[in-house]
């Protein structure tokens, strides 16, 4: 425990932010050279090169030697730039263009301006300066009204400005709070936002410690590196969303989940045997609490060796796993990187043998503690180790497992330093580098190989791959759950924003434990938190070892019914759900939303950290305070329907919404278009009820909203060739006459293809349904207390409907 030691004056580390003495700066711009897609301006004290890696994205090299060193991390994509770049001399300056950015150099002394088409200024650089080479800082202007988004996994509220934050990717058990300045993932990427100029975004390609400081100065923030070179992409918008799209076709889209793993999630550290495994399974069924997923955490393992059972837990694992599998469970047990050190491990030998394990540059295994005691770490750099562990996870498939939970692979090692040595050398294929400089890639680097071995090992089904580490790219392999977050209302409400940001540092698919992890949960703090789960990309509740446990059945009835209601009301939710998880899969744009998103020009939505939306069409305002029985909920432009009592709302100011404990105030968009599924206690359980198309009316005269269901088998990668339906719906309202059009676009599934439209706030009987196109109407019913009309629709392909 800290304490008021902590803060002696004088120390030699006070806190502050030293001033450091950058004395090299590029200077005049000596030279420009261009070469294959590249231009090198050669400066008096370095050179910087650029490249356009699409029109709407610029990539900076800043480089000391005489040639740049063009090589990308494993984070990106695109590494090659086939962006077209011109250069041409106006006005003294030098102009590199791409079509949709101009960046403009001052070549009497280095300067850098980034333009959109338009001419409307993105980026202004202000000063890259150094004290040694790998000491880099670069600043860039902003204002009293910037905002700043992005930086992935990080404490506080969603608007950064004011903020400083480091990347290092770390196990933090302490309590995170507000200047926890680096957690588990390492995302660096900055997004600027000021209301009325185009965003932009910067990553830079660093997976060393780098710093992003908001904070210390009022006319610029700044970006410093230490180690390694300045490397930055400057991604082009002009909004929100067209940044994130960016961004993900530079480092990649969110892989895309088996349907099952979107379901509800239970976990406990540790459930201790296999019949608790088994006995949890049948609780759930019993009590008719959904559930997709039980997760094992590291008890299953023969004193904490990965790829093992304990035999005396777990004696017979192919058994329980038939019996969870007939109940419609998947199991995803844990793997941490470390491998115990016991020679008569086969794993440990064969790494040992096979040269597979990080080494000193000396030539020493680094070896360092962690739960099965002295143990070491694959070197993930070297695709030979990568594959070798990879197809290790042939021990759980043929146990019938299809996801993988990484831990502690920051790496997190139990020592002075809380990792690995700083001067392990990583193979990297004949490219070393030292893990100073490469530390925050080792959780992404593990979960590639996680997931690469696992697709290889599954023939043809859709791994899962639940990360706590990770860097910029990670959403292609895994999904983030963000750690060891405690049972504090602090924590739930932190966790709103933190995944928020991490939807705009491209990583759709993320979630918090719900329940909170260490410390002990109650009642009312489950139930408030699994209301706000049921909507979050990833949804598991997980629990500590010594702490309260936290299954939804264990605080009285009423605590259980509301879990069971909302744990329901996801599963309802899901093909509205997955087609999000498919629209993040192909375009970036995040599952759950910040306000500030959709609404862009909303100068109220800039900080929301207590709201966010899914998808476009719900908005949630979750309870977060114990006793809370109301809340001022800020409704955006337009009309809102509150989701539970379908009272109307104008949009554009704040609400109180009425909260009792079974209510998180939830409201629906007027035009808003929601496919819903019939209950179902696991995704995959059987039904023959049709998809039932939930519109709402009362957005006459506003512009036609649409939405894309998409199906498929949810489980194979079948969808890559074609076997999936897309149908886009698309609802419009004049004087009073309501459209609906549905217009599949590709149909490569057999069957399934009947509707059930529900026509909510609908403006009375109808005189007259219409229908065109390849479909037709089986029947239709009109409720008048509760305004909806309700209309089967078979052999839904493509068709119109129109009510009178
Ligand atoms: C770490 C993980 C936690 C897990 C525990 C034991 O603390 O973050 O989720 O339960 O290790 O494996």
């Amino acid at each position: 425990m800290l304490t008021s030691e902590a803060i002696l004056p004088d120390r030699p580390d006070d806190g502050n932010e030293k001033e450091t003495t950058l004395y090299g700066s590029i200077g005049a711009i000596l030279q420009v050279e261009q070469g294959e897609g590249t231009v090198v301006l050669r400066g008096e004290r370095a050179s910087v090169a650029f490249r356009y890696v699409d029109e709407h994205t610029l990539r900076m090299k800043l480089f000391f030697g005489d040639n740049p060193d063009m090589r990308t991390t494993p984070a990106i994509m695109q590494a090659a730039g086939n962006g077209k770049i011109e250069v041409e001399e106006r006005d003294e300056h030098i102009v590199l263009t791409s079509g949709a950015l101009h960046a403009v150099v001052n070549p009497q002394r280095f300067s850098l301006r980034v333009f959109d088409a338009e001419g409307r200024l993105l980026l202004e650089e202000l000063e890259t300066a150094w004290d040694t080479p790998t000491n880099v800082t670069f600043a860039a202007a902003k204002t009293n009204e910037t905002h700043f988004y992005g930086l992935g996994e990080k404490t506080g509220f969603l608007d950064k400005n004011g903020e400083r934050y480091e990347m290092w990717n770390s196990d933090v058990f302490d309590p995170h709070v507000q200047d926890t300045d680096a957690l588990y993932q390492s995302i660096p990427f900055l997004m600027r936002f000021e209301y009325g100029k185009p965003t932009y975004g910067l990553l830079l390609d660093n997976p060393g410690r780098t710093v992003f400081d908001m904070r210390s100065h009022e006319d610029r923030y700044t970006i410093s590196t230490h180690t390694g070179e300045l490397d930055l992409y400057v991604l082009g918008g002009p909004g929100i969303k067209d940044v994130v799209r960016r961004l993900t076709d530079l480092t990649g889209r969110s892989y895309m989940p088996p349907a099952w793993s979107i379901g509800y999630q239970q976990s406990r550290y540790s459930y201790m045997s296999q019949e608790e495994v088994l006995e949890i399974a049948r609780t759930f069924r019993r009590k008719q609490i959904p559930c997709d997923v039980l997760y094992l955490d590291i008890h299953y393992m023969d004193e904490y060796r990965v790829f093992t059972w304990d035999s005396k837990r777990f004696p017979r694992p192919k058994e329980m796993m038939a019996e969870l599998k007939e109940m419609g469970f998947e199991v995803v047990p844990i793997v941490d990187p470390g491998v115990k050190k016991d020679p008569k491990y086969p794993v440990y030998a064969e790494g040992v043998r096979n040269g597979y394990f990080c080494r000193k540059l000396e030539g020493d295994i680094f070896i360092g503690k962690v739960w099965p005691g002295l143990s070491a770490f694959p070197d993930f750099t070297e695709e030979e180790v990568s594959r070798w562990w990879g197809d290790l996870h042939r021990f759980y498939i043929e146990h019938g497992i299809n996801g993988i939970w990484n831990d502690m692979n920051e790496p997190s090692v139990f020592n002075e330093s809380k990792t690995m040595d700083l001067d392990v050398l990583h193979g990297n294929g004949g490219d070393p580098k030292t893990h100073e400089e490469w530390h925050n890639l080792y959780g992404f680097l593990m979960s590639k190989a996680t997931f690469e071995g696992m697709k290889r090992g599954m023939g043809g089904e859709r791994p899962f791959v639940l990360t706590r580490a990770g860097y910029a790219g990670i959403q292609r392999y895994a999904t983030v759950w963000t750690g060891d977050n405690r049972s504090f209302w602090e924590h739930m409400a932190m966790s709103i924003p933190m995944v928020l940001n991490l939807g705009m540092s491209g990583i759709a698919f993320a979630g918090p434990d719900v329940g909170g992890f260490s410390h002990h949960s109650s009642g009312e703090l489950v139930a408030r938190w699994t209301q706000l789960g049921a909507l979050i990309p990833f949804f598991r509740n997980h629990s500590a070892i010594d702490t309260r446990r936290q299954e939804p059945w264990l605080f009285g009835e009423q605590v259980e019914s509301i879990c069971r209601e909302y744990i329901g009301l996801r599963y309802r939710l899901l093909p509205y759900l997955y087609s999000l998880f498919y629209e993040a899969h192909q375009t970036g744009v995040p599952i759950v939303r910040s306000l500030i998103m959709e609404y862009p020009e909303d100068r109220g939505a800039y900080n929301i950290c207590d709201q966010f939306l899914l998808g476009s069409f719900l908005l949630a305002a979750p309870i977060y305070r114990p006793g809370v029985r109301s809340r001022a909920v800020y409704l955006p432009e337009g009309i809102w329907y509150d989701y539970w009592t379908g009272e109307r709302h104008e949009g554009g100011r704040s609400i109180l919404a009425d909260a009792p404990l079974e209510r998180m105030p939830l409201y629906v968009k007027a035009g808003a278009v929601i496919p819903e599924a019939p209950l179902r206690q696991w995704t995959g359980e059987a039904s023959d009820e049709p998809i039932r198309v939930q519109a709402y009316a009362g957005a006459d005269g506003t512009s036609e909203s649409r939405f894309t269901l998409f199906e498929d088998d949810g489980r194979s990668y079948d969808f890559e060739a074609g076997k999936y339906r897309l149908r886009e719906f698309r609802l419009t309202e004049t004087n009073g006459q309501v459209r609906f059009t549905c217009e599949c676009s590709h149909d490569g599934l057999s069957g399934g293809r009947e509707l059930s439209l529900v026509f909510n706030q609908a403006a009375g009987e109808p005189a007259g349904i219409e229908i065109s196109g390849d479909a037709e109407i089986g029947a239709w019913t009109y409720d008048s207390a509760n305004r909806q009309l309700q209309v089967t629709v078979r052999a839904a392909n493509s068709f119109e409907l129109t009510i009178r």
